[in-house]
């Protein structure tokens, strides 16, 4: 099955009659690149562990004027991504985008990283996203179309978190993991006409760094674009992966950083 090509008379970034899941919605990049979907067409299912969190991004999502469901859960619970496709199919009977965007960070170093910090990021940054990607490609094999988004991080590419003292063994090999994941995948179901990619932010000022932020913003020296990351710099990116302006992109992973990282 072969994704037709776009027809360039027609906005090509409309989401109109859209289906997207959002994981991590509550607050943060999840948030504001749900807020962005929305203001380009589609309705939302918001997937968030707190559920008041969830409900005030839920009322953001109708005041824009699209139909909206939340999924109170952990996203590394056994049941997770059943409630959410469930949730989907119960909106929309479609499901057309998934941004699996929940996530966190630590800096462990690898003298010191224990077994419990290491299996906890992986758990979220990396199985948790496999298994929701698993039961909502199955659904967009069936329809013959779809896109997803995993929210990967240009840390990836580097040795350490910030790169000043070191760490980041666990999360820069999540992230890596994670890219990786999104090649493979994407190949898997690019014969049926779906597409998997991957956003890598780079520093972005959102309530992760809550307890950092002086370090984060040591670091924008480093950006050659001379400011701090904003959640609302990767909304075009995302927009972009979910419509059909990208139809012909898979197993991409697009660096959205200000210049902080320039590769191939
Ligand atoms: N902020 C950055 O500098 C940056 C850079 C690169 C990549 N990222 C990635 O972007 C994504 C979003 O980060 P952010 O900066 O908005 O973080 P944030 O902490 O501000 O928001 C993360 C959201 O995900 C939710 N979440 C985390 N673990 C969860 C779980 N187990 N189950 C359900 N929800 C969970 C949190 O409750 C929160 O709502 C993460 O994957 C992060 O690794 C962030």
């Amino acid at each position: 099955m072969t994704l037709p090509v776009p027809d360039i008379s027609k906005n090509l970034f409309d989401l109109n009659g859209f289906c997207s899941i959002v994981t991590g919605a509550g607050k943060g990049i999840g948030l504001t690149l749900s807020q962005a979907l929305a203001y380009n067409g589609s309705d939302l299912v918001l997937v968030g562990r707190s559920a008041g969190g969830l409900e005030a991004a839920a009322d953001s999502i109708r005041a824009i004027g699209h139909k909206v469901r939340t999924v109170v859960t952990d996203v590394t619970a056994e049941d997770a991504p059943e409630m959410i496709v469930n949730a989907a199919m119960d909106l929309s009977r479609r499901i057309d985008v998934l941004i699996n965007n929940a996530g966190f960070m630590t800096f462990a170093d690898m003298l010191e990283v224990d077994d419990k910090t290491w299996d906890d990021i992986y758990s979220v940054n990396v199985r948790a996203p496999m298994r929701i990607m698993k039961a909502v490609l199955k659904e967009m094999v069936k329809a013959g179309r779809g896109s997803v988004i995993n929210i990967g991080s240009s840390w990836s590419s580097r040795a350490s978190v910030f790169n000043l003292d070191g760490g980041g063994v666990d999360y820069c090999s999540s992230k890596a993991a994670l890219q990786a994941l999104t090649r493979a995948a994407a190949q898997d179901v690019a014969p049926k006409g779906v597409r998997v990619n991957n956003i890598a932010p780079g520093a972005v000022d959102t309530p992760m760094h809550a307890d950092h932020r002086d370090l984060l913003y040591q670091f924008v020296k480093y950006i050659p674009l001379g400011r701090m990351g904003m959640a609302e710099d990767l909304a075009g990116t995302a927009v972009f992966l979910a419509s059909d302006a990208s139809t012909f992109i898979t197993g991409q992973t697009i660096h959205v950083n200000g210049g902080m990282l320039m590769v191939d």
